[in-house]
Order: C-alpha cells, then structure tokens, then sequence
C-alpha cells in the first residue's frame, strides 16, 4: 500500500516536471528567437558590408588640391594643367577661371546651375559653357568625354557635406588625374588633420 501512494506521487510528480521544463523549454525558445531576430535585423548587416565595401570602392585614386579663395583657386592652374588635358569646371559663374583654363589646357568645359550663365556666354561665346547642376552627373557623362582634371567651386564656403559628396561623385565617376576644389571649409579639415600609417 506504503509502495503505492509512493508510485502514484512519484508518477505525478515526473508528469508535473515534465510539464515544467516543457514550459520552460518553450519560454527559452521564444526568447531566443525574439532575441536573434532583434540582433539580426537586415537593414544592419546589409549597411556593414556595404560600409566595407565602400571603404573599397571609394579608396581616393585622385590627387585632390584644396584651396581658398578665388587668386589661390585660380594660381593651381600654370602649376597643375598640362596642355593634353581636358578639363571639366563645376560652377563657372562669370567664367573668368574657365577662360583662364581654356588657355592653358587642350579642352574645357565649364557647367553651372545659375543665371551667371546668360551673362557667362555672351561674355566668353567660343568656351563651352553649360547649364548644368553638378549633381547631374548623367547629364555631364553624355559629353562622353575623359575629364583629365576637374575643378570644383560651388561656392567657397559651401557645407562640408555638399563639398566632399561632388569630389567623390566625380572621382568615382571620371577617375580624374587630378581635382582642384575651392572650399575653405575643407581645407580648414585638411590643415588640421595629420595622417598616421601607410
Ligand atoms: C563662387 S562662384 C564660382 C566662381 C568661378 N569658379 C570663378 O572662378 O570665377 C560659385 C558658382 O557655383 C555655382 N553652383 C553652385 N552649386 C552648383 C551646382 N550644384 N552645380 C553647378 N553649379 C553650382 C553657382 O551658381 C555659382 O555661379
């Protein structure tokens, strides 16, 4: 009798443990799961590859010159343009630089998104001068032209941001030899920053 009551609570009491760590073992699988899709969330893997492969893809091949000012912008050009090249102007305004380049390399085209223009085109009409905003840059790609070197002034104290988005576009782009880009603000970047490694 003693024998029986002790098989029956043993037998409720297994039935009673295995109900328990069944419930337990699907309480831990639920948050395991609720736990891996939280870390695994797509947008946050597919942002670190393409990070990686930006690094990659981005890796500057242009020697890039910055200056200040428009004397400084415009000195680059005995020193740096050789005669073979074929020189692509982003924001020409009145075209004095793009004149200026016109002589000393082998073709320039100049492009810019403002009314300056108008006034550009009747002041200089055999340069080839466009209305163009520099972040078409399909529009630019249907000269079909190799820009050698490319020179950047949208404004010499246009935000960093706008500023290092059009060098890159254009580097990755045209893979020029050479891009002059008139900002202040990166070149304040540029004289404070000190490259440590290879
Ligand atoms: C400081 S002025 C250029 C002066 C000229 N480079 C020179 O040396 O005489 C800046 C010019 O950039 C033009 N600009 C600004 N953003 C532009 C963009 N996204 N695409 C084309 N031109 C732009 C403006 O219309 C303006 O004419």
């Amino acid at each position: 009798m003693f024998q029986e009551v002790v098989r029956q609570s043993r037998s409720s009491s297994d039935r009673f443990s295995s109900r328990a760590s069944e419930t337990i073992h699907k309480f831990i699988n639920v948050w395991f799961w609720a736990l891996f899709l939280y870390l695994k969330p797509a947008g946050k893997a597919v942002m670190l590859t393409q990070n990686k492969k930006n690094c990659d893809l981005y890796y500057p091949s242009s020697q890039i010159i910055v200056t200040k000012g428009v004397k400084e912008y415009r000195r680059t050009i005995p020193r740096y343009v050789l005669p073979t090249d074929v020189v692509l102007e982003i924001g020409f305004a009145w075209g004095t630089t793009t004149a200026l380049l016109a002589k000393a390399a082998k073709r320039v085209i100049g492009i810019d998104k403002g009314e300056s223009y108008y006034t550009a085109i009747r002041t200089y009409p055999t340069l080839e001068l466009y209305k163009i905003d520099g972040f078409d840059i399909q529009s630019v790609m249907r000269f079909g032209l190799q820009f050698d070197v490319v020179y950047i002034d949208i404004s010499g104290c246009r935000e960093l941001h706008t500023v290092l988005k059009i060098i890159r576009m254009y580097e990755n782009v045209f893979k020029p030899r050479l891009i002059v880009v008139k900002s202040s603000r990166l070149k304040r970047l540029v004289s404070q920053c000190e490259v440590v490694g290879g």
